[in-house]
């Protein structure tokens, strides 16, 4: 008899709990997507789909092979240390390697389009001054006219050009031309005259260091860590087993109980919670069509003031890699006035102004990493494949080809962010116009609520204060798991 009620109890508990397991739609399978269901299964909830457009998981975290590498297309260092949680899980694991213990020495040398090469005793402190006294702002900035990251900019390496006369007045224009673009891998913006100063002077950041690699993996293995495949196997959440990729979502009827999702297949799915975690480029594209009702004014403010755009990747395979007896991280490239006004107006050719370096890429010494920042990022996806071809070995001929004895690379590759639908960029930033417009992080953040129940909850990127970052995204999807586990546990 005992034994028939305890018996009766153990399994009552488990089918109420089955019962009362709340159904669940991600959408989208990016870091924060996969965070958020790997913290829901890990804490009982089994009714759980994660509906992804594209046909793999991962998102803006994806890697692919070239050569014998595994590399990088999307987010590639962990930047910081200190309150990141992407170095926190993997760093006590040993996949990580920082800067500092890797022997990099970030030194660059300057190449012009007219064959000029400005040397490493010239090129070092230049592109130093700008990262730790220029981006990292210490000045006051209340007296800036636009308030604009660029204005600030400007002033103070037009100052620094002023002492060393080492840097010649006709190289002033280009070279701020390269660094705007280069500020621009990081804020993924058009220029820096759209970032705000205070946005860079409040930014975030994680101390510590700033360049950690994953030796020879990437960071795709952060989506297994996630899911706990990495380090055991054995101990995998079925978060793939959850997934229906291929299925892009049009449609959520969040007035409905249960929630509506449909498909662009016509497919209806139901939910009594929907995390949403596509970017920002695609919620700014769609929000109208994807949320019925329309969301509160409040938080569509929001999604039009923050920015949000693109960078993009070039990959270059050498068998016999021409830069090793130069051991150089960064070779930026600058375009002489006259060979810029030459560009500009070529259509064809116009891209190009967005590359402003090439950089080695740790652990992988074959590759050559060419980043395209700028408007320049996405005319440069929309260059047809030989063309395209063509005219990186024409760029790499041009800056290099007079002070290395080049060889062929085998294979060249690109990144495609901001033509892909499912993205259309790459990170968001806060422009000048996030604090005209009385943007708030915190309105796109915050969820729908229902008679106080949150139903629609907002994950991703550019909800996050670690904005434009893989640790932000993930803080992002675990705080909107946790506040469904929260509600549920208190509630029902
Ligand atoms: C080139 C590049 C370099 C980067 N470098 C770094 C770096 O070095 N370090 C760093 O920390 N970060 C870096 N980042 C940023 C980082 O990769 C992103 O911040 C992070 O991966 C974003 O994750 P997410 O989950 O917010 O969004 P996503 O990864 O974009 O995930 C959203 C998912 O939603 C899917 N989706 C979109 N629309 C729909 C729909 N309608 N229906 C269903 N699914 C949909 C998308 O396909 C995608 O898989 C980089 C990004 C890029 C692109
Ligand atoms: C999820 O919930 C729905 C509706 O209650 C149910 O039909 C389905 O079987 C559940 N799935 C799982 C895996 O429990
Ligand atoms: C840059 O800033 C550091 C402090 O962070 C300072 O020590 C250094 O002198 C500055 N360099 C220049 C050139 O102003
Ligand atoms: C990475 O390097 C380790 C040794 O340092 C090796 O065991 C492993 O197979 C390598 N992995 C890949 C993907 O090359
Ligand atoms: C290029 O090759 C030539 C011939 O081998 C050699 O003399 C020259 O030093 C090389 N130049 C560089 C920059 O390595
Ligand atoms: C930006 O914010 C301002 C002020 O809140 C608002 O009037 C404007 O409509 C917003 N921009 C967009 C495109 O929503």
């Amino acid at each position: 008899m005992r034994l028939l009620i305890l018996f009766c109890f153990t399994t009552c508990v488990l089918s109420s709990e089955k019962i009362s397991s709340p159904r669940i739609i991600v959408v989208g399978s990016g870091a924060s997507g996969i965070a958020a269901a790997s913290r829901l299964l890990d804490n009982g909830f089994n009714n759980i789909t994660i509906l992804e457009a594209e046909n793999r998981i991962g998102g803006r975290v994806y890697s692919i092979e070239i050569g014998d590498y595994l590399v990088d297309i999307g987010g590639q260092w962990v930047h910081g240390e200190k309150s990141n949680v992407a170095f926190e899980l993997a760093g006590p694991l040993g996949l990580l390697e920082k800067s500092s213990d890797s022997g990099l020495k970030f030194n660059h040398k300057i190449f012009g389009s007219s064959g000029e090469v400005i040397p490493e005793s010239v090129a070092t402190p230049l592109i130093d001054y700008f990262i730790d006294n220029v981006t990292h702002i210490y000045d006051d900035i209340d007296n800036l006219k636009t308030g604009s990251f660029g204005e600030y900019a400007e002033a103070k390496l037009y100052e620094y050009f002023k002492n060393h006369p080492e840097i010649t007045t006709d190289q002033y224009q280009p070279l701020l031309h390269s660094l705007n673009m280069m500020r621009m891998e990081e804020d993924a913006a058009s220029d820096w005259y759209e970032v705000s100063a205070r946005a860079l002077r409040d930014f975030e950041g994680c101390e510590g260091d700033h360049e950690i690699n994953w030796k020879n993996r990437t960071y795709s293995t952060i989506l297994d860590i996630l899911m706990k495949k990495y380090p055991n196997p054995e101990k995998e959440l079925p978060v793939k087993d959850i997934t229906k990729l291929n299925t892009k979502v049009t449609e959520i009827k969040f007035d409905e109980t249960p929630i509506k999702v449909t498909t662009a297949d016509g497919q209806e799915h139901f939910a009594d919670y929907v995390i949403i975690t596509p970017s920002l480029g695609v919620i700014k594209k769609n929000y109208n069509k994807l949320f019925n009702p329309p969301l509160p004014e409040k938080k569509i403010t929001a999604i039009n003031n923050i920015s949000y755009g693109g960078v993009a990747k070039i990959i270059l395979h050498y068998e016999n890699p021409w830069w090793l007896n130069d051991p150089i991280y960064g070779r930026s490239i600058y375009w002489t006035e006259e060979d810029r006004k030459e560009l500009e107006n070529d259509p064809k050719k116009k891209w190009m102004l967005g590359v402003h370096r090439g950089l080695i890429i740790e652990h992988k010494p074959k590759l050559f990493l060419l980043w395209v920042c700028g408007p320049y990022a996405r005319e440069m996806e929309l260059t047809p494949e030989e063309l395209f071809q063509d005219q990186v070995k024409q760029l790499v001929n041009k800056f290099f080809g007079k002070a290395y004895n080049l060889t062929e690379p085998t294979i060249i590759t690109r990144s495609l962010w901001n033509t892909n639908e499912n993205f259309l960029g790459t990170y968001s930033s806060h422009g000048v116009k996030y604090y005209m417009g009385d943007a708030h992080i915190e309105d796109y953040a915050a969820p729908i609520m229902k008679n106080d129940k949150p139903v629609l909850l907002f994950a991703g990127e550019g909800t996050s204060t670690h904005y434009g970052m893989v640790h932000g995204a993930i803080e992002t999807g675990w705080r909107e798991a946790d506040r469904i586990i929260i509600y549920h546990t208190k509630n029902e």
